[in-house]
């Protein structure tokens, strides 16, 4: 996956080859704009060109009644020309002086030059001005913007330009955040305007929305092929100035007392459901673009703060059996047992919440289909610690409890408890994990060890693990015993008795469409749609039904991934199903549905599953978007 959006990047090193292959003009990233697209570039050439339009230092409004066609300027964006905007001047008897305009018969133009805002007074979609950063000699440069800026920073003539980058603060950075806004980017101190760039960007338009406003590191860190040097010499097209070294953001002021202040830095594009505990998740298109999911998108769900762990001093507490012995192990301690890897996804039982609280009111965060992630985890087997400690299999119920060493106010830490058959069963594959995806736990994920229970509820792979103990009772955590459960409908907080439903461990199969977006518009012909699918308890996925006529007809998709084992299928199968859409479609009800190994199905609606806390959240997904020709 990464090689093909690699592959399609150096492809689309020249951004006018999305014109020359035939491929839609962007869409959205200029609408409003008041954009002046004038090509500077020769068609075919290859290189840019300087505009010698001398354009009067006004500002000029987007067009009231838009008097061009789409022929007259076929380099503006695909919106800009289908809403009619004439932005090379047309409408004003200017259209010659666009050298980059196609006329009949000649080779459409390369994309417009990014096109900053204005600092100040301008609304950046209305700006109709521009300020030539590149230092190269070939700029399209436009008096009018340094005019208009009034000599903040930017200076008026090409040379000053080139010698005195404008400068911007982290604010006005964080202001460019969306197509209608801009689209501006740093990366080290340079800021960027890459609006025009948007729907060229190989991964997807809605990929580099993600680090719109805000530095694109953490972007470039996440998909290591980006930093090269032809990569960066194609954003320097974009380059329109630099951060005000002045400006540098002092960090929010933190209560010393604040139980939060020592939480981690986390990644920018995980959509936060709260901050305070932490708990984020993955963009959708981010979610299924790796099988496994980078450690800094792996979604988080924190109760408390964050503990502080020091690997140095840390021990785990196993409480012994009766004539065995009770074991504080070093993490030392825990390497010296066999190290076992495997993948597996974790889902938290809230995942996809926020579809049943559209329903009836559920109390919890409000979870969209990113509650779920996939890591490779190393460690120590549960069974050979638990044997260790003297522990065997019981011919009497008893439960594996464990603690964390995150605790609230009154010192109660977080618990959870499993099964000890489960615990003590090597096929299981429990691990006492130290490692996800190669490196030490993350923070966020448990650092310096975590329970890994494959197949089983998020709830219970407690992170941060202080403490391992053999009970003939489950946990009496309130995450054991008054969370985690699922009731009938007809359940509400008066009549609800947690003691009555048994706590969630195996989850039921699950999918989810992660592309297209809900709301977005594709167009017709070849419709790429793709998701996940997981069932719990090791259930493999053997099945994932697509519709795009809202279940009227079915398509079976493709799936990706790890192949499953037998009753171990701990990972979840990316699928993928290429559909035909007909021109005159006008829109897509897709909907997904997944079948484990035992024949289970996900239901078909929300409302006969809803329960009062919002878990369990399986139903059919369904996703409505917009088709255009
Ligand atoms: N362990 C501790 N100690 N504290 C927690 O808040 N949250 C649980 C579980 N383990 C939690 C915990 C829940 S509800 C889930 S879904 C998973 O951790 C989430 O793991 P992740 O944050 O690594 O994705």
């Amino acid at each position: 996956m990464l090689a093909a959006t690699f592959a399609a990047l150096v492809t689309f090193r020249c951004p006018g080859a999305r014109h020359q292959r035939g491929l839609p003009g962007p869409r959205g990233a200029a609408a409003g704009s008041g954009h002046h697209p004038c090509v500077s570039t020769v068609p075919g050439a290859g290189e840019r060109q300087a505009c010698t339009r001398g354009e009067p230092a006004t500002l000029r409004p987007p067009p009231a009644s838009p008097p061009a066609t789409r022929d007259s300027c076929q380099s503006s964006s695909g919106a800009a020309a289908e809403r009619g905007a004439n932005d090379c001047g047309a409408g004003e008897g200017r259209e010659d002086a666009c050298t980059g305009c196609a006329r009949p018969g000649q080779a459409p133009p390369r994309r417009a030059p990014p096109r900053p805002a204005a600092r100040g007074a301008l609304a950046p979609h209305r700006a109709a001005e521009i300020v030539p950063l590149r230092t190269s000699s070939r700029v399209c440069h436009n008096a009018a913007a340094a005019v208009q800026d009034g000599g903040g920073g930017a200076s008026t003539g090409p040379q000053a330009a080139q010698e005195s980058p404008r400068m911007y603060t982290k604010e006005e950075v964080r202001s460019h955040n969306s197509p209608e806004t801009r689209v501006w980017v740093t990366l080290g101190s340079e800021v960027f305007d890459v609006t025009e760039f948007v729907d060229l960007h190989p991964g997807g338009a809605s990929k580099l929305i993600l680090a719109a406003g805000g530095p694109l590191e953490p972007f470039w860190s996440l998909y290591a092929f980006h930093n090269q040097p032809h990569i960066r010499e194609l954003l320097a097209e974009y380059k329109i100035g630099e951060l005000n070294p002045e400006d540098e953001v002092s960090p929010p002021t933190l209560e010393a007392s604040d139980p939060y202040a020592d939480d981690p830095v986390r990644h920018p594009a995980l959509r936060i459901n709260s901050q305070r505990p932490f708990n984020a998740e993955p963009p959708p298109e981010l979610l299924t673009e790796n099988y496994i999911t980078p450690n800094p998108i792996f979604f988080t769900r924190n109760h408390l703060p964050v503990p502080s762990v020091d690997p140095d001093t840390y021990r785990l507490h196993v409480v012994g059996a009766p004539g065995g012995q009770s074991l504080s192990l070093s993490l030392d301690d825990l390497y010296k047992f066999p190290k076992h890897e495997i993948t597996v996804t974790l889902q938290c039982a809230g995942n996809r919440r926020s579809e049943m609280s559209k329903v009836k009111e559920v109390k919890g965060l409000e979870w969209r289909t990113g509650a779920i992630s996939t890591a490779r985890w190393a460690g120590a087997r549960l069974c050979d610690v638990l044997a260790q400690a003297g522990h065997r299999v019981r011919e009497t119920e008893a439960h594996v409890c464990f603690e964390g060493l995150d605790s609230d106010p009154t010192g109660t830490a977080y618990g959870a408890s499993i099964p000890l058959a489960r615990a003590m069963d090597p096929e299981a594959e429990v691990l006492l994990a130290y490692e996800m995806n190669g490196q030490p736990l993350p923070r966020d994920h448990g650092f310096p060890v975590r329970v890994v229970v494959p197949g089983v509820v998020g709830a219970r792979n407690v992170k941060w693990l202080a403490k391992v103990s053999v009970e003939s009772e489950e946990s009496h955590s309130h995450w054991q015993r008054r969370d985690y459960k699922g009731f009938s409908p007809s359940v509400d907080w008066d009549t609800v008795d947690f003691d009555l439903a048994p706590s969630i461990q195996e989850l039921p199969v699950q999918s989810a469409i992660t592309q297209p977006r809900d709301g977005a518009t594709v167009e017709s012909g070849e419709v790429t749609i793709k998701g996940y699918a997981w069932s719990g308890g090791g259930r493999a996925v053997i099945r994932v039904d697509v519709s795009i006529d809202g279940g009227l007809t079915w398509q079976e998709a493709e799936l990706e991934g790890e192949e499953q084992r037998p009753r171990k299928a701990w990972a979840w199968r990316i699928w993928q199903l290429k559909a035909q859409v007909p021109a005159e479609q006008k829109e897509l009800n897709i909907v997904c549905k997944a079948v484990d190994d035992s024949y289970n199905v996900q239901p078909d609606t929300v409302a006969p599953i809803w329960n009062l806390r919002g878990v369990l959240s399986n139903a059919w997904h369904r996703v409505h978007v917009r088709v255009v020709p």
